[in-house]
Order: C-alpha cells, then sequence, then structure tokens
C-alpha cells in the first residue's frame, strides 16, 4: 500500500470502458486482469444473472445438482478439446489449477502406481495458491514463501531457438518413469509477459507425455475462450491434454467461476466403493447457478459468428499494427498470438520492478488507457468488442510513447 498510487475508484463499466467517478472513460485494454471478453456490463449476461438471481441464488454442490451446471457441463464439453468427458466446478483460476494437481497426483496413487514428479516450465504462473505457487516459476511472488513450496521439475521456455532443448529436457525427465503431469499455459506465458512459443512445440510435449504415460494439464485459465484465435489454445494442435483448467473469460469475465475438466480415464480412476479413492475437494461456491448461468450466456455470446470475426478483426489488426513499428529501435521484440500483442521494449534492466513499469503504467493511464506493462512488456489483449478506432488509439499511443523516448 506504501509504494502504490491510490487506486481510482471506479463507478460504471460499459463496453471496453471503465468509468471512474469523476466520468473519465478508460479503455480497458487487458481486459482486466485477462478477464473480460464481451464487454463490461454485458446487457445480455447481466439479464441472465439477474433472472437467474431471483429463481435460484445459491445451492449445496454435494448431493444436489442443477439445471445451469448441467447445462454447462454439457455445452463446455462439446466444445472444449476432444476426450473432454467430466467437469470439476470451483471458484477461480487456481482452484481450478489446484484441483487440477490433486487429480493428477490421486489418479496415479488410486492406481497403485508409483508417479509423484511434477513438471512445468520456467516462468511458468498458475496462480497464487499454494499448490498453485509450487508449480509456478519461482520468483518475487514466492520467494517468501520458497521452503514450503513442493519440489517441481522445470525445464527451459522453449523461446529463441531453444525449443529442442526444451523438449529434449522434457524427454529426460520423462524417461525416468516417475512423472505425474506435465502442466503448461498452452502457447502463452501470461505473467511471465505474454511470452509465446509455437504450437509445434506444443504438440511436441504432449506427444512426448503420451508416450511416458504421464497426465497433461493445460492451464486455459488466460488462454481459454478465443484469446489465441481458435476457442482454446489446445485447439492449435491435434494431441488433447487430459486435464484442462478454466476461469477468468468463462462467465465473461463477470464473476468468478472455476472449471477443471477431466477425461473419462481420470474419471474412472476415483469411481470406486472404496471411499479413500474419492476426490475430497470442494468450495462453499462451487458450481454457484448465478455464476453457471453468466458462463451459459457468455457462451451464448462466444458463439456467434460475430465474436469470431471480431477476433479475427483484432488479430489482423495487431498483425497490420506491428508490421508498422516492428523495426523500432526501442523494440526487442514484438509478437503476438490470435488477440493478444505483447512488445518487449530494450532496457538495461529488465525486470517485474522496473522503472519503465510505472512509467509506461502512468503514460497509459494519462491517455485514459488501462494497461499494467509486465515490466518492460507492454501487450493489449483487449475484450472482443473492442472496436477499430479504439484500437487504432492505443496504437497511436504507443508509438507516440515511443517517439517520446
Ligand atoms: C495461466 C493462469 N493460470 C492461473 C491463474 C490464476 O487464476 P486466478 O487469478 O483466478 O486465481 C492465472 C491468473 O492470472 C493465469 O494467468
Amino acid at each position: 500500500m506504501k509504494v502504490w498510487p491510490e487506486a481510482i475508484a471506479i463507478t460504471k463499466g460499459e463496453g471496453v470502458y471503465l468509468i471512474d467517478e469523476d466520468g473519465n472513460r478508460y479503455i480497458d485494454a487487458i481486459s482486466s486482469w485477462w478477464v473480460n471478453l464481451h464487454g463490461h456490463s454485458h446487457p445480455y449476461i447481466a439479464q441472465k444473472v439477474a433472472e437467474q438471481l431471483s429463481v435460484l441464488e445459491h445451492c449445496i454442490f454435494a448431493g444436489f445438482t442443477h439445471e445451469p451446471a448441467v447445462r454447462l457441463a454439457e455445452r463446455l464439453l462439446g466444445i472444449l478439446p476432444a476426450g473432454m468427458s467430466k467437469i470439476f466446478y470451483s471458484d477461480n483460476g487456481s482452484t481450478a489449477i489446484e484441483v487440477a494437481i490433486k487429480m493428477a497426483l490421486q489418479y496415479w496413487n488410486n492406481k497403485g502406481i508409483k508417479k509423484k514428479k511434477l513438471i512445468a516450465l520456467q516462468n511458468a504462473y498458475h496462480g497464487d495458491t499454494f499448490g498453485a505457487m509450487a508449480i509456478s516459476g519461482r520468483s518475487i511472488f514466492t520467494e517468501a514463501f520458497t521452503e514450503f513450496l513442493f519440489d517441481v521439475a522445470f525445464i527451459p521456455f522453449p523461446g529463441s531457438g531453444n525449443e529442442p532443448e526444451s523438449i529434449a529436457a522434457l524427454e529426460t525427465l520423462l524417461q525416468q518413469g516417475d512423472v505425474a503431469a506435465f502442466i503448461v499455459e498452452p502457447l502463452v506465458q501470461g505473467s511471465a509477459g505474454m511470452l509465446m512459443y509455437d504450437a509445434a512445440t506444443l504438440e511436441q510435449y504432449f506427444r512426448l507425455c503420451k508416450q511416458y504415460y504421464t497426465l497433461i494439464i493445460a492451464d486455459e485459465v488466460m488462454t481459454g475462450f478465443g484469446r489465441t484465435g481458435p476457442l482454446f489454445a489446445c485447439n492449435h494442435i491435434t494431441t488433447s491434454p487430459d486435464i484442462v483448467c478454466l476461469s477468468k473469460g468463462l462467465t465473461g469475465g463477470s464473476m468468478p467461476l472455476g472449471v477443471t475438466a477431466a477425461t473419462q480415464d481420470i474419471f474412472d480412476a476415483f469411481y470406486d466403493d472404496d471411499r479413500t479413492k474419492m476426490l475430497y475437494h470442494g468450495h462453499s461456491f462451487t458450481a454457484n447457478p448465478v455464476m453457471c448461468t453468466a458462463a451459459l450466456a457468455s457462451l451464448d455470446l462466444l458463439l456467434m459468428d460475430s465474436c469470431t470475426g471480431n477476433r479475427s478483426r483484432i488479430a489482423n489488426a495487431h498483425a497490420a499494427f506491428a508490421a508498422t513499428i516492428g523495426a523500432d529501435p526501442l523494440i526487442a521484440d514484438i509478437r503476438q498470438t490470435g488477440t493478444i500483442l505483447a512488445i518487449t521494449l530494450k532496457t538495461n534492466h529488465p525486470s517485474y520492478h522496473n522503472n519503465i513499469r510505472d512509467i509506461l503504467y502512468r503514460f497509459f493511464l494519462e491517455k485514459k488507457i488501462i494497461m499494467r506493462p509486465l515490466g518492460n512488456i507492454i501487450y493489449i489483449l483487449p475484450p472482443y468488442c473492442i472496436t477499430d478506432d479504439e484500437l487504432s488509439y492505443i496504437y497511436d499511443c504507443i508509438k507516440e510513447f515511443l517517439s517520446n523516448q
């Protein structure tokens, strides 16, 4: 609190804009921490949520079920990568990850097979709860807790030509035969700085895991629901994961909800008369009907042709803009996957707390654009309703920042 400026009081959300108490309208260029898909306070989601609130606002999800949860599970299974067969609800991205870790470890335990190791990618970010921190790259976020985090093997990030090294590192670990699961943010590592890698590498990872009888957990908390172009980043490849984690855009960004989807094979390992084989995990708000209704409404919007069209439009606009500034001497790297555009600026001290981060943040805020640079990395990850004019305005402001340096 001591080092941060006073928070801006937001009183209204409207499409791509967040509006403060003084009437200032900010373009939410980062979808409020990557959650918003269709714009703020979307009237369709609001209407469905209001209707649901007066019918059934919440109900225990143990021994009871309800239509929104069942319908959402059925609809998600219809669009998730092939092989997903069961949906486990929780209430945010980190919990979706915790459930995935527990599922993977207990899967082998229930089968009486000794596989306990977890593999993740260097720099990974999977959330702030303890299990999620343990499988995330060690960083300033985890520093105070290092001794409390269980051991995880990290393989190198597959960027800048070292894809073969990363793939080889994974295979070496898998060969030891004791790996329970490999967890990965497919194609884009969000918090690490919107670091991107190619689909061929992801495919290789997944094939190796299948070959060595290791579970694959795809963390689509950030990449899910169209951010990378298709509905899920795993749709860029043909091999399917065993577990998929979802949250953020699941409700269109209107409410917290987490999903851990799994294959029938995983479900079967828990389906037993022996109660010790049960997955003992649940949250008070698991499968809350209002959240599930928000997710159903968001899916209605997401699956419209107009939304697919908007995602291509944003991707094309990003590509055209990137082509115009790629050669700028201040830019170390510019990259794009679908609707996500990221720019690494040249700086002597690249780190999360780099001074340039604050300079950039303030510059864009003054321009009434909400950007949260990751150190010296700026990125645009907008709601899909953003117009061409609004995109152009953001691009122009980036150019202005570069030309002022
Ligand atoms: C890839 C990924 N996984 C998990 C999480 C954790 O989600 P939540 O913030 O809802 O706990 C995040 C959050 O940014 C994320 O980017």
